[in-house]
């Protein structure tokens, strides 16, 4: 039997909360460990499940196959590539899974859906070559991306590539400012609501949710979320973005377009997911996204405080992609 103070040390103390980490937790958002399988465990209702304005059904088992991703509106979408829809077994899982068939993408991934496929090759190349990584070790996501990468053939890819960068991304994030948020906690890689009464200040933080958690968790890609930001940082991100402020940083609209619907190698902004977004500008800042295209982020990352991300991405989460 191990002492209080061993499991205090190895983090296990209570079993529920990962250590605290210095990153941005609700960025990262690292899942909890399992509870341990209980020997009178209830059997898992294996009942076929649907979402509106679908004609299909899937079990839980389905909707947990990383080689099929769940296509509940195959009208919505071009047919997808075999490497999209299913992946290559045994190590290449499907592209569509994570980001989803309409490229739409999660807060804890990203979005697809419209980038141009010589900016995703050369984003899978980096992660290929450790070029691009995550300052949050435990993001599990991060890590099967990069398995990914290292396993998919040059065909697969390309053919990838051009699927997603042929898609249209959609509006699905409705970003509300507020001073305080409903308490929440991490389940599959996201913020949810963690059911506990009352509310607390949002802080320096985004919230961002999935506006219908059931069918979110079955990868219905047409139920979007919202983000939850700090009062008066969407006005404050805008004049960031369009001006650089007063020596904060670099205006982005001059390398990622007007509308910050990307230009040449600079991607689109418009529109993504405020939690992805972050991520990103934490991870150049941190050195942890370092390929050869980052170089020109460089100087615009370099002083930003966490509170100038959080307004960035909240205001880049209001426009239209
Ligand atoms: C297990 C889930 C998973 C699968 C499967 C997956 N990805 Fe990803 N992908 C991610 C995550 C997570 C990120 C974001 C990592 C981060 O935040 O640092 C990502 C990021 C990306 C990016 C970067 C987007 C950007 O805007 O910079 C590209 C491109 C990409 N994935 C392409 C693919 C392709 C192509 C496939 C299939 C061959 C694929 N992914 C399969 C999880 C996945
Ligand atoms: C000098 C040109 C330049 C400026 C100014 C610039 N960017 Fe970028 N940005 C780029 C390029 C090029 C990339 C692609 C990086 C890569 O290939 O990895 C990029 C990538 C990004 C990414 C990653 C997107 C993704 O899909 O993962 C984010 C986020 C971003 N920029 C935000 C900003 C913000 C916010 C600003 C303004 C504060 C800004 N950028 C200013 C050139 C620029």
């Amino acid at each position: 039997m191990l002492g209080a103070a061993l499991l205090a040390l190895i983090g296990r103390s209570g079993g529920a909360e990962p250590a605290p980490s210095p990153v941005p937790y609700w960025a990262f958002a690292v899942n909890p460990p399992a509870p341990p399988a209980s020997e009178n465990a209830v059997p898992a209702d294996e009942r076929r499940r649907r979402v509106p304005d679908s004609d299909r059904a899937f079990s839980p088992a389905q909707v947990g196959d990383l080689y099929s991703a769940p296509d509940w509106h195959p009208d919505g979408h071009p047919s997808m590539p075999e490497v999209v829809a299913r992946g290559r077994k045994p190590d290449v899982f499907a592209c569509g899974y994570c980001h989803l068939p309409n490229g739409q993408g999660r807060p804890e991934n990203s979005s697809l859906a419209g980038l141009p496929a010589s900016y995703i090759l050369a984003q899978v190349e980096d992660f290929r070559n450790g070029e691009r990584g995550s300052s949050e070790p435990r993001h599990l996501p991060a890590t099967l991306m990069g398995g990914v990468a290292r396993k998919v053939s040059t065909t697969d890819l390309a053919e990838a590539a051009r699927y997603f960068a042929s898609l249209r991304p959609r509006a699905w994030i409705r970003v509300v400012e507020t001073d305080a948020v409903a308490k929440t906690r991490v389940a599959g890689w996201m913020l949810v609501a963690s059911g506990e009464s009352g509310t607390e200040p949002i802080g320096e933080r985004i919230i961002e949710m999935p506006v219908d958690l059931e069918r979110t968790e079955l990868r219905d890609d047409r139920s979007g979320f919202v983000a939850y930001v700090p009062v008066g940082s969407v006005g404050k991100g805008e004049v960031l973005v369009k001006t650089g402020g007063p020596g904060t940083t670099i205006a982005c609209v001059g390398c990622h377009g007007p509308a910050l619907q990307g230009l040449d190698a600079a991607p689109p902004l418009a529109g993504r997911s405020p939690s992805y977004i972050v991520r990103q500008l934490y991870d150049i800042q941190h050195g942890s996204r370092h390929g050869a295209g980052t170089r020109l982020m460089r100087a615009p990352v370099a002083k930003l405080s966490l509170a100038d991300m959080v307004s960035i991405a909240a205001y880049l989460a209001t426009l239209e992609p």
